[in-house]
């Protein structure tokens, strides 16, 4: 698969920013016409195909509302939209390996739905030696996001997770339209501050395989 010239530019700039500091904010960057597609996919789709979210990667759906409250629905390519998005984040993950040699093996991501009140506490997608999640990806589908409406995403610095005294905060994105997020799984923790209104995003994982480390890696 070959990316277009425009995702070329995008991609380019992601991976130089990975490279310089783990993590990549752009703003109104997704393809618009994908960006359409998701969003109107994305409220199409019934309550029902949204679950309340749980804690951690195969394991019983722990409900923990203390930690995170929105609504989750995995994605596989059951509509031209969700193909549409597969097929994009593919062409992210040949653009890294090939610039990056990160040896970026699947993708697996779902929408979220927090309605108003909602937050996902401060949480790393990832811990070293555990989970084979290298890199995590968030995209925002909602139209006209303003300061008022909450539900920023912040990513803090890792290095100084243990320190109850500073704030270690290294930037605040608001999720609108269209916004991508990249940041290196295990590096930095992060949280959505509580929405005010509701708010639509897509949260992606690139795993590296398992199989070469001890076991045979099913998608569990
Ligand atoms: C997640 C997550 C961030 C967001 O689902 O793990 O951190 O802004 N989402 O929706
Ligand atoms: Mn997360």
């Amino acid at each position: 698969m070959t990316s277009n010239n425009y995702n070329s530019s995008l991609f380019e700039s992601i991976s130089n920013d990975i490279v310089d500091k783990g993590y990549s904010i752009q703003p109104y960057a997704l393809p618009e016409n994908l960006a359409m597609l998701l969003m109107q996919h994305i409220t199409e789709l019934s309550k029902e195909k949204f679950k309340r979210a749980g804690i951690g990667r195969a394991k019983e759906h722990a409900i923990n509302d203390f930690v995170r409250m929105d609504e989750i629905s995995w994605i596989t390519s059951n509509s031209e939209a969700n193909s549409a998005w597969i097929k994009w984040a593919a062409s992210l993950q040949i653009f890294l390996n090939r610039r990056l040699f990160l040896g970026l093996f699947s993708f697996e991501s779902h929408f979220s739905h927090y309605t108003k009140g909602d937050f996902y506490k401060k949480h790393k997608d990832a811990f070293k030696g555990e989970e084979n999640r290298v890199l995590s990806v968030v995209v925002y589908l909602n139209e006209s996001w303003s300061h008022s409406d909450g539900g920023e995403l912040i990513i803090y610095d890792n290095q100084l997770l243990a320190s109850s005294v500073t704030d270690n905060k290294i930037v605040t994105v608001m999720p609108s339209f269209g916004t991508i997020v990249v940041f290196l799984s295990e590096e930095f923790p992060h949280e959505v501050l509580p929405a005010k209104r509701d708010r639509y995003s897509i949260a992606g994982w690139f795993r590296l395989n398992n199989s070469s480390v001890n076991k045979i890696d099913p998608p569990s």
